[in-house]
């Protein structure tokens, strides 16, 4: 993890940052567990084509075995829940599994009658063996933030098409693991200390049309919890000849889970009293 370093950032005056070079560790605090509704999406399978709100595209597909979900206005925050995980179950005891589904977010919706619309291994996914068939409507589920766990990946870059070399530059971030937000992302050219902005167009895509030349670096904010810190991808990311479509890795990974979630308040149930595999 030596390429992952860090420094202390005063995100916002409330923001206590703390400074360290390992992730927070996996403490099971700030796994909030909720009720809600989740149905089942026949647009929300894994095809080629789908990809949905978040724009992943095609890429959807692989980012989390085809276990995929949209959420719910409570979720999209502005993009911001893009590709955040969650673990869910529905609470049927006869017909649900109690292990539930892990999914990620790729998608929106607007219905108020779901939290939750899921795609069809994921729907299936919430039943015992052999009950998925019987499985139907607006089903009644606990669900949780979880990190993200994308086992042999590393933050990678997408190039959007569009993108044109030397300066207008759209790039979506790909497996961004733990439970994490990323609030920030900055691009310099390789050696240099001349970052550069880039504005989120929407969820995970941002873009600048002052773009250095390249070979180019990145840095990123990421926050989980109430900690804030830059992580660095100090190293050749983009080639100078980056290309459009192409996938780009930072060999940075993403494990930082959050300490505390001030967002639980109101919840069903902290961890602890609800806690699940
Ligand atoms: C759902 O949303 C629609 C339109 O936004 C609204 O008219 C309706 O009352 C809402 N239903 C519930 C149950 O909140
Ligand atoms: C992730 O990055 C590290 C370097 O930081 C590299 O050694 C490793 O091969 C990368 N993993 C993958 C799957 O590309």
């Amino acid at each position: 993890m030596d390429t992952l370093l860090c420094c202390c950032l005063c995100l916002l005056a409330l923001l206590v940052v703390s400074c360290s070079t390992a992730g927070a560790s996996a403490a099971g605090s700030g796994r909030c567990v909720r009720q809600g509704k989740a149905a089942y999406a026949p647009s929300l399978s894994p095809l080629p084509q789908g990809g949905g709100s978040c724009g992943y595209g095609a890429m959807a597909a692989e980012i989390n075995g085809g276990f995929l979900a949209a959420g719910g206005p409570r979720q999209h925050r502005g993009g911001l829940g893009c590709g955040r995980c969650f673990q869910m179950r529905c609470r049927d005891a006869r017909l649900c599994s109690r292990r539930g589904v892990r999914v990620v977010l790729t998608d929106f919706h607007r219905s108020n009658r779901t939290d939750f619309l899921l795609g069809g291994p994921a729907f299936a996914g919430l039943a015992k063996p052999g009950m998925a068939h019987q499985l139907k409507g607006h089903l009644s589920v606990d669900y949780k933030r979880i990190p993200c766990d994308y086992k042999d990946k590393n933050l990678s870059i997408l190039v959007e098409e569009g993108s044109k070399r030397p300066s207008s530059l759209v790039v979506k971030l790909l497996y961004q693991g733990g439970q994490t937000d990323i609030l920030a992302v900055d691009v310099a050219p390789v050696g240099s200390s001349e970052w550069r902005f880039m504005t989120r167009v929407h969820g995970p895509v941002w873009s600048t049309d002052r773009a250095p030349a390249g070979p180019l670096q990145f840095r990123a904010v990421v926050t989980g919890g109430y900690d804030g810190k830059w992580v660095w991808a100090e190293q050749e990311v983009l080639p100078e000849d980056w290309r459009p479509g192409q996938v780009y890795d930072t060999g940075v990974r993403i494990a930082d889970v959050a300490r505390d979630d001030g967002a639980c308040r109101g919840c069903a149930s902290s961890s602890g009293s609800l806690e699940w595999r």
